[in-house]
């Protein structure tokens, strides 16, 4: 992954002593994008209230409204992220990684920071009782004492729901092995609004949407094509691209509640049957199986001479393979960074919500 003639030439300029940093800002990454969403969305104060106190285990427990308050909440700590910082003060996440992350752990406790809040944070399950064989009910009931929210990642699907039963704090659901990754999907819709704020209203045409993974498989993609299902309205066709070796591309009942929900659901196994046409192209390769990543798909790859469509973009939750080419790193098909990037904000504005701040942000009261 990493480019050696970019090292090369960093070192060549470092013994040069030339090395300036130039801060190259593309239009993805700077404020114009969350500031016409923020402009496009009313605000509805009770609308994130409805968040306060509640467990985020699911996708499906998201309206369109709530979605809509929430990513505009997020665009507005992006579009000023120095105007909010004590927003959290006094208040203590737990965050407990029972399961690998870069992502997903360091964009919550970076939101929680940057929000005035602080931090307990457990990155091996080796280190807790767990390792003694200590139940995650009984670790629950423990973390009632210790903090005002959990985020939790485990490989057990049944883990959030059995924390759950012990805690009287909200847990977010940080990924549950092949189940769910809600934050996850909420920060690839709020990167799809970025992009073209229209689908919000139900454009007339509709966008394309190219998911290339399996959605009984990998907890972004179910979570992602729950949300999706709320913009159903917007949404031209969702084409699920697929190697033909998995033999439930959809859990039961997965692919009928999503088309009665309004989207419209196509699978292929030939990428470049409708790559050229997609507006919106969503790669995926890993899923988390037991205690190890399952490798599906990997002979579809994205690279900068692949046939897009012209403004097309890329989206993926990272961490890449070689499915997706760093020669697209540069090109304005790249939103994954953006998308990484803005994790962090939808994460912040999520956090108030449960932890019933959003008192201190509103423009409205
Ligand atoms: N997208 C995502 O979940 O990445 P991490 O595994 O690094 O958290």
């Amino acid at each position: 992954m990493v480019n050696k003639s970019n090292i090369q030439e960093a070192e060549l300029a470092l013994e040069a002593g030339a090395v300036e940093f130039e801060p190259e800002t593309p239009d993805v990454y700077g404020d114009a994008h969350p500031k016409d969403l923020l402009r496009k969305i009313p605000e509805e104060h009770d609308v994130l209230k409805e968040l306060s106190n509640k467990h985020i285990a699911t996708a499906a427990q998201f309206e369109k409204q709530t979605l809509l308050q929430l990513f505009r909440l997020s665009a507005k700590y992006e579009s000023n992220p120095d105007r909010f910082s004590t927003p959290l003060k006094g208040k203590i996440m737990i965050s407990a990684f029972y399961e690998p992350s870069t992502r997903t752990r360091l964009s919550f406790e970076s939101a929680w920071h940057r929000l005035g809040g602080d931090i307990m944070s457990i990155t091996d399950r080796s280190t807790t009782g767990i390792a003694k064989g200590e139940s995650l009910y009984d670790i629950g009931e423990m973390f009632n004492n210790y903090g005002d929210c959990v985020v939790l990642r485990d490989n057990d699907e049944n883990s959030v729901v059995e924390m759950m039963e012990s805690l009287r704090i909200p847990i977010i659901n940080a990924g549950n092995g092949t189940d769910e990754h809600p934050t996850q999907a909420l920060a690839d819709v709020y990167t799809i609004l970025k992009w073209r704020p229209e689908i919000m209203m139900g454009d007339s045409q509709g966008i394309k949407i190219c998911i290339v993974g399996v959605p009984s498989k990998m907890r972004t993609i179910r979570s992602l094509l729950t949300l999706l299902s709320r913009f159903a309205d917007a949404i031209a066709e969702v084409v699920i691209i697929h190697d033909g070796q998995t033999e439930e591309l959809f859990s039961p009942g997965q692919k009928e509640k999503l088309e009665e929900d309004g989207l419209k659901i196509h699978t292929k196994t030939m990428l470049s049957d409708c790559l050229h046409e997609m507006d919106v192209i969503y790669i995926n390769t890993i899923s988390w199986v037991d205690d190890d990543i399952e490798t599906i798909g990997e002979g579809f790859k994205l690279n900068a001479s692949s046939p897009l469509k012209k403004g097309a973009i890329i989206l993926h939750p990272l961490a890449r393979g070689d499915e997706l080419d760093t020669s697209l790193d540069e090109t304005p098909h790249n939103w994954y960074f953006a998308q990484a990037r803005g994790a962090v904000f939808i994460r912040m504005a999520l956090l108030t919500c449960i932890t019933r701040r959003t008192d201190r942000v509103m423009d409205v009261l």
